[in-house]
């Protein structure tokens, strides 16, 4: 899938820039500190719509005129977002329709933001005017390198649930199935007399409906499933109604929106092919989330097939909307942002560049605090970290990942696998996911993240834990992997359902049980805390034994070996984790293996497959054996390699450098397995000698 980022001479440094909130005395200020901390690129406009379209006849740009005039003046790019994520209060007022029906059945008045009813037309309507009289003024001012399209769609519940979206269901729903025998065979209708007899009977899957207990629990997987599609869907064509209308002003800016990493409710594969590029937010729910900011970095890239994505946002300091907000100590903010520069991004922006004065996000840390001074230690930091982007310049720009390992990654399977009754509701998707990805990262291989419709032929090992649903050819496609020598990694509940959630009419897992070489006998679970433990046998010697909890597949072998072996409970002595290879066991040099992994290892465990899935292949990074020191590459079209070596643990530590280069943060020479010493967040930035 190909992208059109913007240009630029260097990794873009800036973000949300919100100067309607204070008086104009103030912006000369804020500027003059931006030149100090290199800030070349303000977001502008996010939030406007009430200022800028103070009626439903009249416009007024004068306001945004002076801010992107004085941002120009100040030679800033700027980013031009559509102001579509917040209601105006008039519209509102005037069409109660614009305003979302939640999840409860519950029509809401006016409040708050990210709630438009995607499905509204006056909405619709109003919002593409608005995007187009934007593009129609701005487009062609100097320094315009990037129109943003709403807002981090699906924040606020995640969807609409009223009357106009049950009308846009039914239409998507025709369009999917065509006849309602189709759509009674896909939802399995004739469970609890379901069996639809006309269109209009079909209602959207909430409280009031299908679910009880929340969004998770609902009598219906296939309802709810393709409601998360359709809304999903009818989202982005809010999106798309405004790009097709700045299109018509401006042919070649590049347009997109701010993602949220691995954010539930919106599909986003389903909308990698609109943007331009991927952009999205970076607000990690914790402290020490590094493999989990690694992870999201890498399904945002691969949104694009690998092309380099931005950070739009993340904080220089503390978030305001968690109950606790701690700052982020010394030196995280540069680590972060290396690593999100190391994972693929070529923007690090901030939300916010200043506080705002009032409301909720007033005390969120901002690179200019209330007031306004750049004698804080955040705006050090930031000055710092200006000043290294500025040095690095254009080293990295559209360099790729150079990854041998894909990770398939599936709102689908995430979907219908936490939406589904039975088993272990304990069992979450991105966990799962993350505890794969953790000892990837750990072990320092480069990893894609892709959809499951992506390409699997240049990849010598693909992981797929939890593939739930399994969806086209993909089984053939993983077959294909280990047919030519590469390795594939299957968890528990992979293989389990069809495209519309069904169980398939066989053994689990499904279409997979070929290449894995076994059936699934039973699926036993256990409340958090409850572990039964494993013992991995790897034949030569170095065995282990992990702690497996939650769910516990009890496995027949058909063809596979036996690597690992329950302890416990009336199935100790069978298979927990076993390796097949289709090609037989002297099958040679060539023959590829397929690990299944049937319960939740604890890390140890599942590092301890993952590092022998990774042997295999060579692909164990040489900073494996060090906790939380990570190493991420890109590679420019020109072959070059630029390394980042992270180091996320709070004390110091020597590695041995893996490549000679330099350092392109200090200029230093750097010689292969010379002791390369990392303070606690330290970041090297080894552009690597070119290979002799
Ligand atoms: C983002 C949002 C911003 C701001 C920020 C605060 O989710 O796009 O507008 O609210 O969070 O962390």
């Amino acid at each position: 899938m190909s992208a059109h980022l913007p240009a630029g001479r260097k990794v873009r440094y800036g973000g949300d820039y919100n100067p309607e909130q204070w008086p104009r005395e103030v912006w000369e200020a804020d500027h003059a500190a931006f030149d100090l901390a290199s800030i070349d690129t303000v977001t502008l406009n996010v939030f406007s719509w009430a200022t800028l379209q103070p009626d439903e006849d009249t416009y007024d740009f004068a306001l945004l005129d002076a801010i992107v005039e004085r941002a120009v003046a100040a030679g800033r790019d700027v980013v031009l977002a559509t102001s579509t994520g917040a209601l105006p209060p008039w519209l509102a007022h005037r069409h109660p329709e614009v305003e979302r029906t939640d999840f409860q059945g519950r029509r809401h008045v006016y409040g708050q933001r990210h709630n438009a009813c995607p499905s509204s037309p006056v909405y619709r309507r109003l919002s593409a005017e608005l995007a187009g009289r934007l593009a129609e003024r701005y487009a062609g001012t100097p320094g315009l390198v990037a129109w943003h399209v709403g807002n981090e769609y699906g924040g606020f519940d995640g969807g609409c649930w009223c009357d106009l979206c049950a009308a846009g269901f039914r239409e998507w729903l025709r369009a999917r199935y065509g006849t309602l025998e189709r759509l009674n065979d896909a939802w399995n209708a004739a469970f609890w007399s379901h069996t639809f007899s006309d269109w209009e009977q079909v209602v959207p899957p909430n409280m009031l409906s299908e679910h009880w207990r929340g969004p998770d629990h609902t009598a219906f997987q296939g309802i709810t499933l393709d409601y998360r599609r359709f809304m999903s869907d009818a989202m982005l064509a809010n999106y798309r109604d405004e790009k097709e209308r700045i299109r018509a002003h401006d042919a070649t800016t590049p347009v997109t929106t701010n993602f949220m990493g691995m954010f539930r409710p919106i599909d986003y594969h389903r909308w990698a092919e609109d943007l331009d590029f991927a952009s999205w937010d970076n607000y990690p729910p914790g402290q020490r989330e590094h493999a989990r900011m690694a992870l999201a970095h890498d399904v945002m890239r691969g949104l694009k097939g690998g092309a380099p994505f931005w950070v739009m946002e993340q904080t220089p300091t503390i978030t305001a909307s968690r109950d606790v907000n701690p700052v982020k100590r010394p030196g995280v903010l540069r680590l972060w942002s290396w690593q999100a520069v190391a994972h693929g991004a070529d923007a690090v922006l901030y939300f916010q560049m200043r506080q705002s004065k009032g409301a909720c996000e007033k005390y969120h840390g901002a690179v200019l605090d209330h007031a306004g001074r750049t004698d804080t230690r955040a705006f050090r930091e930031v000055a710092e970290l200006g000043a290294e982007l500025d040095a690095l310049g254009d080293a990295v720009l559209g360099a790729r990942t150079p990854a041998r390992v894909a990770l398939l990654f599936d709102w689908d399977s995430w979907w219908a696998a936490e939406m589904t009754d039975g088993f272990n509701r304990h069992a979450r998707y991105v966990d799962t996911v993350l505890a794969y990805y953790r000892a990837l990262w750990q072990a320092g291989a480069q990893v894609d993240v892709v959809p499951v419709t992506a390409d699997l032929s240049r990849y010598d090992v693909v992981l797929a834990p939890m593939l739930h649903v399994l969806k086209g050819d993909v089984a053939d496609r993983l077959e294909g992997v280990v047919a030519r020598g590469g390795s594939v990694l299957a968890s528990y509940w992979s293989g389990r359902a069809d495209v519309d959630a069904n169980a398939f009419l066989m053994d689990a897992p499904g279409p997979l049980g070929r290449l894995f070489g076994l059936r699934v006998e039973e699926t036993d679970s256990a409340e958090p805390g409850v572990t039964n433990p494993v013992t991995l046998k790897d034949g030569a010697g170095d065995d282990a034994v992990a702690a497996a909890s939650l769910v516990f597949e009890v496995l027949v072998p058909q063809g596979a070996e036996v690597v690992g072996t329950y302890g416990a409970e009336f199935y100790a002595g069978t298979p927990a984790v076993t390796r097949h290879r289709p090609g037989g066991h002297d099958g040679g040099e060539d023959g590829g293996e397929a690990w299944y992994v049937a319960t939740a290892l604890d890390d140890g465990g599942v590092a301890w497959v993952v590092r022998r899935v990774l042997g295999r292949h060579g692909l164990v990074g040489p900073y494996a054996d060090t906790d939380d020191v990570e190493l991420a590459v890109r590679e420019g079209a020109d072959g070059a390699r630029t390394a980042f070596v992270l180091n996320h643990r709070s004390d110091a530590v020597d590695v041995a450098a893996h490549a000679s280069g330099t350092d392109l943060l200090t200029g230093r020479a750097v010689v292969a397995g010379e002791t390369l010493h990392l303070e606690p967040t330290d970041v090297v930035v080894l552009r690597e000698d070119p290979p002799r």
